[in-house]
């Protein structure tokens, strides 16, 4: 059962460590404390299962990708044909490269072996004989952390040839990217993984049908996989409890920025902003919130208006955002809007892959114009010019990268376009070249 330590006011337990619940257990990343926490026991059941009830489970659950989009897991799994010929493959897509994400490579470093428990669950579910993990290049640390994971789990017969006498064969490969965001979407990482350069293929088909080698692939990221031995141990009406009825289980929220504790907090899904702050200290020193992100930054800012939009994916979609990847950055008085959208928008422009003009022209003119307006050098046409610019990126480019890199752009101006037009007005009183000037305060 989940450790529910308390419920709010508004019936949600703010606290339910699943996944995170071996996290403060010494070397929770070894196999000897795993297993003496019933760990790979979800294991042995799903084996003596048939592949097909599994599927069903996880439909039954109503578990949803936790990577950001939230595709219903099940239902991707069953997407899978079967009895083509094919062989099948499980990529795990922990290329976690969002400003402010920082989910995946903690639960990796803290809990490997239930993201390699969940992945041999899951191939056998799909019937595929090879999976890989696909870890974001620079976080080398990982990578070794996981890989000495892996090679422990062949050395105790979890993984290799017939899985604890089941018959299931499965090699895991763990994979490490070179650092390019754009390998975190899906099928740039599928080129990548087969030695390509990684660059998004166009969808439809998806990876489902034709995947990694052209074959069928699911795609998923490490919270979901590693969501999946808990479901096998405690039911889908178990995990139902927790959340809301069309975004159910827990949820990894992570807190950066200004608050006195910044983290991870595992919570139901649909919790508050209102209530992780209380988890987390408060805002830090005092100083009240100005605006945040819901899921890194390829969501809309939120603002304090927002604080009781639940966080899951119907909430989410209601305020107009995506849930995303749930990384909360909180950013409070001190820190100048236009600042900090230029930094995202350098970020989107620095790792925009070329392929389609509007996100690769689009995010060079951004970060032209979001720098002239930082270093005061800007005109309040300026303001029309980047929605305008904005607008021909938006359902425009190829990926999600391009909508992605507009989204803070374009709630910015419409919360807080004051700052834009005050940048615009030093300039014209010739005030605001100066980096130290107040409104850049929190550019440092
Ligand atoms: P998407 O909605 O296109 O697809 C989601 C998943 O469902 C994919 O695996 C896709 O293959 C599958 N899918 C969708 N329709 C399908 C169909 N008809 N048949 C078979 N499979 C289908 O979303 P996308 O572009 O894959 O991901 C966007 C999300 O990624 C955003 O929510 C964003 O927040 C998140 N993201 C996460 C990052 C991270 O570091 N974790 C970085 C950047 C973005
Ligand atoms: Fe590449 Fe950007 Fe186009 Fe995506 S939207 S394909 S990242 S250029």
């Amino acid at each position: 059962e989940p450790n529910s330590t308390k419920t709010s006011s508004n019936g949600v337990a703010p606290l339910t460590p699943v996944l995170t619940r071996r996290w403060l257990s010494p070397e929770s990343w070894g196999l000897r404390t795993y297993e003496q926490l019933e760990g790979y026991s979800a294991l042995r059941k799903a084996l003596g299962a048939h592949p097909d009830q599994l599927i069903t489970l996880m439909k039954d659950s109503g578990l949803r990708g936790r990577g950001g989009a939230g595709f219903p897991t099940g239902m991707k799994w069953g997407f899978i044909p079967q009895g083509d010929g094919k062989p099948h493959y499980l990529v795990i897509n922990a290329d976690e490269g969002e400003p402010g994400t920082c989910k995946d490579v903690p639960l990796m470093m803290a809990d490997p072996h239930s993201l390699i428990e969940g992945v041999v669950i899951t191939s056998y579910a799909i019937r595929a004989n090879f999976a890989a993990i696909y870890v974001r290049g620079e976080a080398l640390h990982c990578i070794r952390r996981l890989t000495a994971a892996v090679n422990e789990a062949y050395r105790a017969g979890y993984l290799g040839k017939n899985i604890l006498g089941s018959g299931f064969d499965l090699d895991v490969v763990v994979h490490a990217g070179a650092g390019a965001y754009i390998c975190g979407e899906e099928t740039a990482l599928l080129d990548s993984l087969e030695g390509k350069r990684g660059q998004p293929r166009l969808k439809p088909p998806f990876p489902a049908t034709a995947g990694l080698y052209s074959s069928p692939t699911v795609v998923n990221n490490v919270e979901t996989i590693a969501s999946v031995p808990y479901i096998v141990n405690g039911g889908s009406d178990w995990f139902r409890k927790m959340g809301r009825e069309r975004s159910p289980g827990p949820k990894i929220y992570s807190l950066s920025g200004h608050v006195e504790r910044p983290g991870q907090y595992e919570a139901p899904m649909g919790t508050t902003l209102r209530e992780l702050l209380e988890l987390a200290g408060g805002m830090k020193d005092g100083i009240p919130l100005k605006f945040w992100t819901p899921g890194g930054s390829s969501t809309p800012l939120f603002t304090a208006e927002h604080l009781d939009v639940p966080l899951d994916f119907e909430g989410a979609a209601e305020a107009g955002s995506m849930l995303g990847t749930t990384a909360l950055q909180i950013f409070n008085e001190t820190v100048s809007v236009p600042w900090a959208v230029m930094k995202w928008t350098e970020f989107y422009k620095h790792e925009s892959c070329g392929k389609c003009t509007p996100c690769r022209e689009g995010t060079y003119w951004l970060v032209q114009i979001l720098q002239r307006m930082v270093r005061g050098e800007g005109l309040e046409s300026d303001i029309e010019t980047l929605l305008d610019v904005c607008d021909n990126i938006l359902g425009r480019s190829f990926c999600a990268l391009g909508d992605g890199a507009v989204s803070p752009i374009t709630s910015a101006i419409k919360y807080f376009k004051q700052e834009f037009l005050d940048l615009c007005e030093k300039n014209r009183n010739g005030t605001a070249a100066d980096p130290a000037s107040p409104a850049l305060a929190g550019a440092r």
